[in-house]
């Protein structure tokens, strides 16, 4: 009967009545003529279509730390595909970022359960249903900033949906993934996924990975 944005007539030969999404007074006066029709003995079947408006995607925040730009790849490619906002965590004294260096001084931190200090950051939790938690890898664990953040918002995570997921180059995420739960006091992660240095070693493989892990988020 009707449909905004329909193109042709031909369309309309399908005896298919289309309306408008939006409680519109034709469209309330189509459903009426729709309503006589049926009264009339025409036969009449209702399909609603649903459109995922803004609102209806849960409102989702990822809390990152990358030193080499991996896990800053993966976190970008939520926001795209999601609409999720992000908080890039930086601490105020940085790490080493080359050589032997990086991973000594990146290595002990990580083992010695460290909590750096970061730089000043503004977020409201009380505004997300969701928070992701995305690291890098280091020594089998989750990256110290992310200990410092859960650390300073205890009290804002409680209640909150949480997902995780990890950048590495070889193994440990799923032994980071346990000691992250704990540390958040949960059992486990509503969603977590696995990127091998997803922006370094980039392969379409790998984007296809991020790709499926936002659907998954997106329901
Ligand atoms: C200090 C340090 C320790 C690391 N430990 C591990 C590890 O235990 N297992 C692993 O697979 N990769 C390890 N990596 C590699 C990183 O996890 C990996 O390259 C990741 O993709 C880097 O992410 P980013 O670019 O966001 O920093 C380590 C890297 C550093 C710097």
């Amino acid at each position: 009967m009707n449909r905004e944005g329909m193109q042709d007539e031909e369309a309309y030969t399908d005896f298919i009545a289309y309306f408008p999404d939006a409680p519109t007074e034709r469209g309330i006066k189509h459903i009426r003529e729709l309503i006589k029709a049926k009264k009339a003995g025409y036969q009449c079947n209702w399909l609603r279509k649903y459109t995922r408006s803004e609102e209806s995607v849960m409102k989702t925040l990822v809390v990152y730390y990358s030193l080499e730009g991996n896990t800053e790849y993966v976190a970008e490619q939520i926001k795209e595909a999601t609409g999720a906002d992000l908080l890039k965590l930086v601490p105020k004294k940085a790490y080493h970022d080359k050589g032997f260096a990086k991973f000594f001084w990146g290595g002990k931190s990580a083992i010695m359960a460290e909590k750096p200090a970061l730089e000043a950051y503004d977020v409201d939790l009380t505004a997300y249903e969701r928070i992701i938690f995305g690291f890098p890898v280091w020594a089998s664990t989750f990256t110290p900033p992310i200990r410092t953040f859960i650390e300073d918002n205890k009290d804002g995570l409680k209640g909150k949906k949480l997902a995780a997921f990890a950048c590495q180059s070889g193994s440990g995420a799923e032994k980071a993934f346990a000691k992250l739960a704990k540390t958040v006091g949960i059992d486990d992660f509503e969603k977590k996924a696995i990127f091998i240095d997803p922006k370094a070693k980039k392969s379409e493989d790998m984007d296809a990975k991020i790709g499926a892990f936002c659907k998954a988020l997106n329901v």
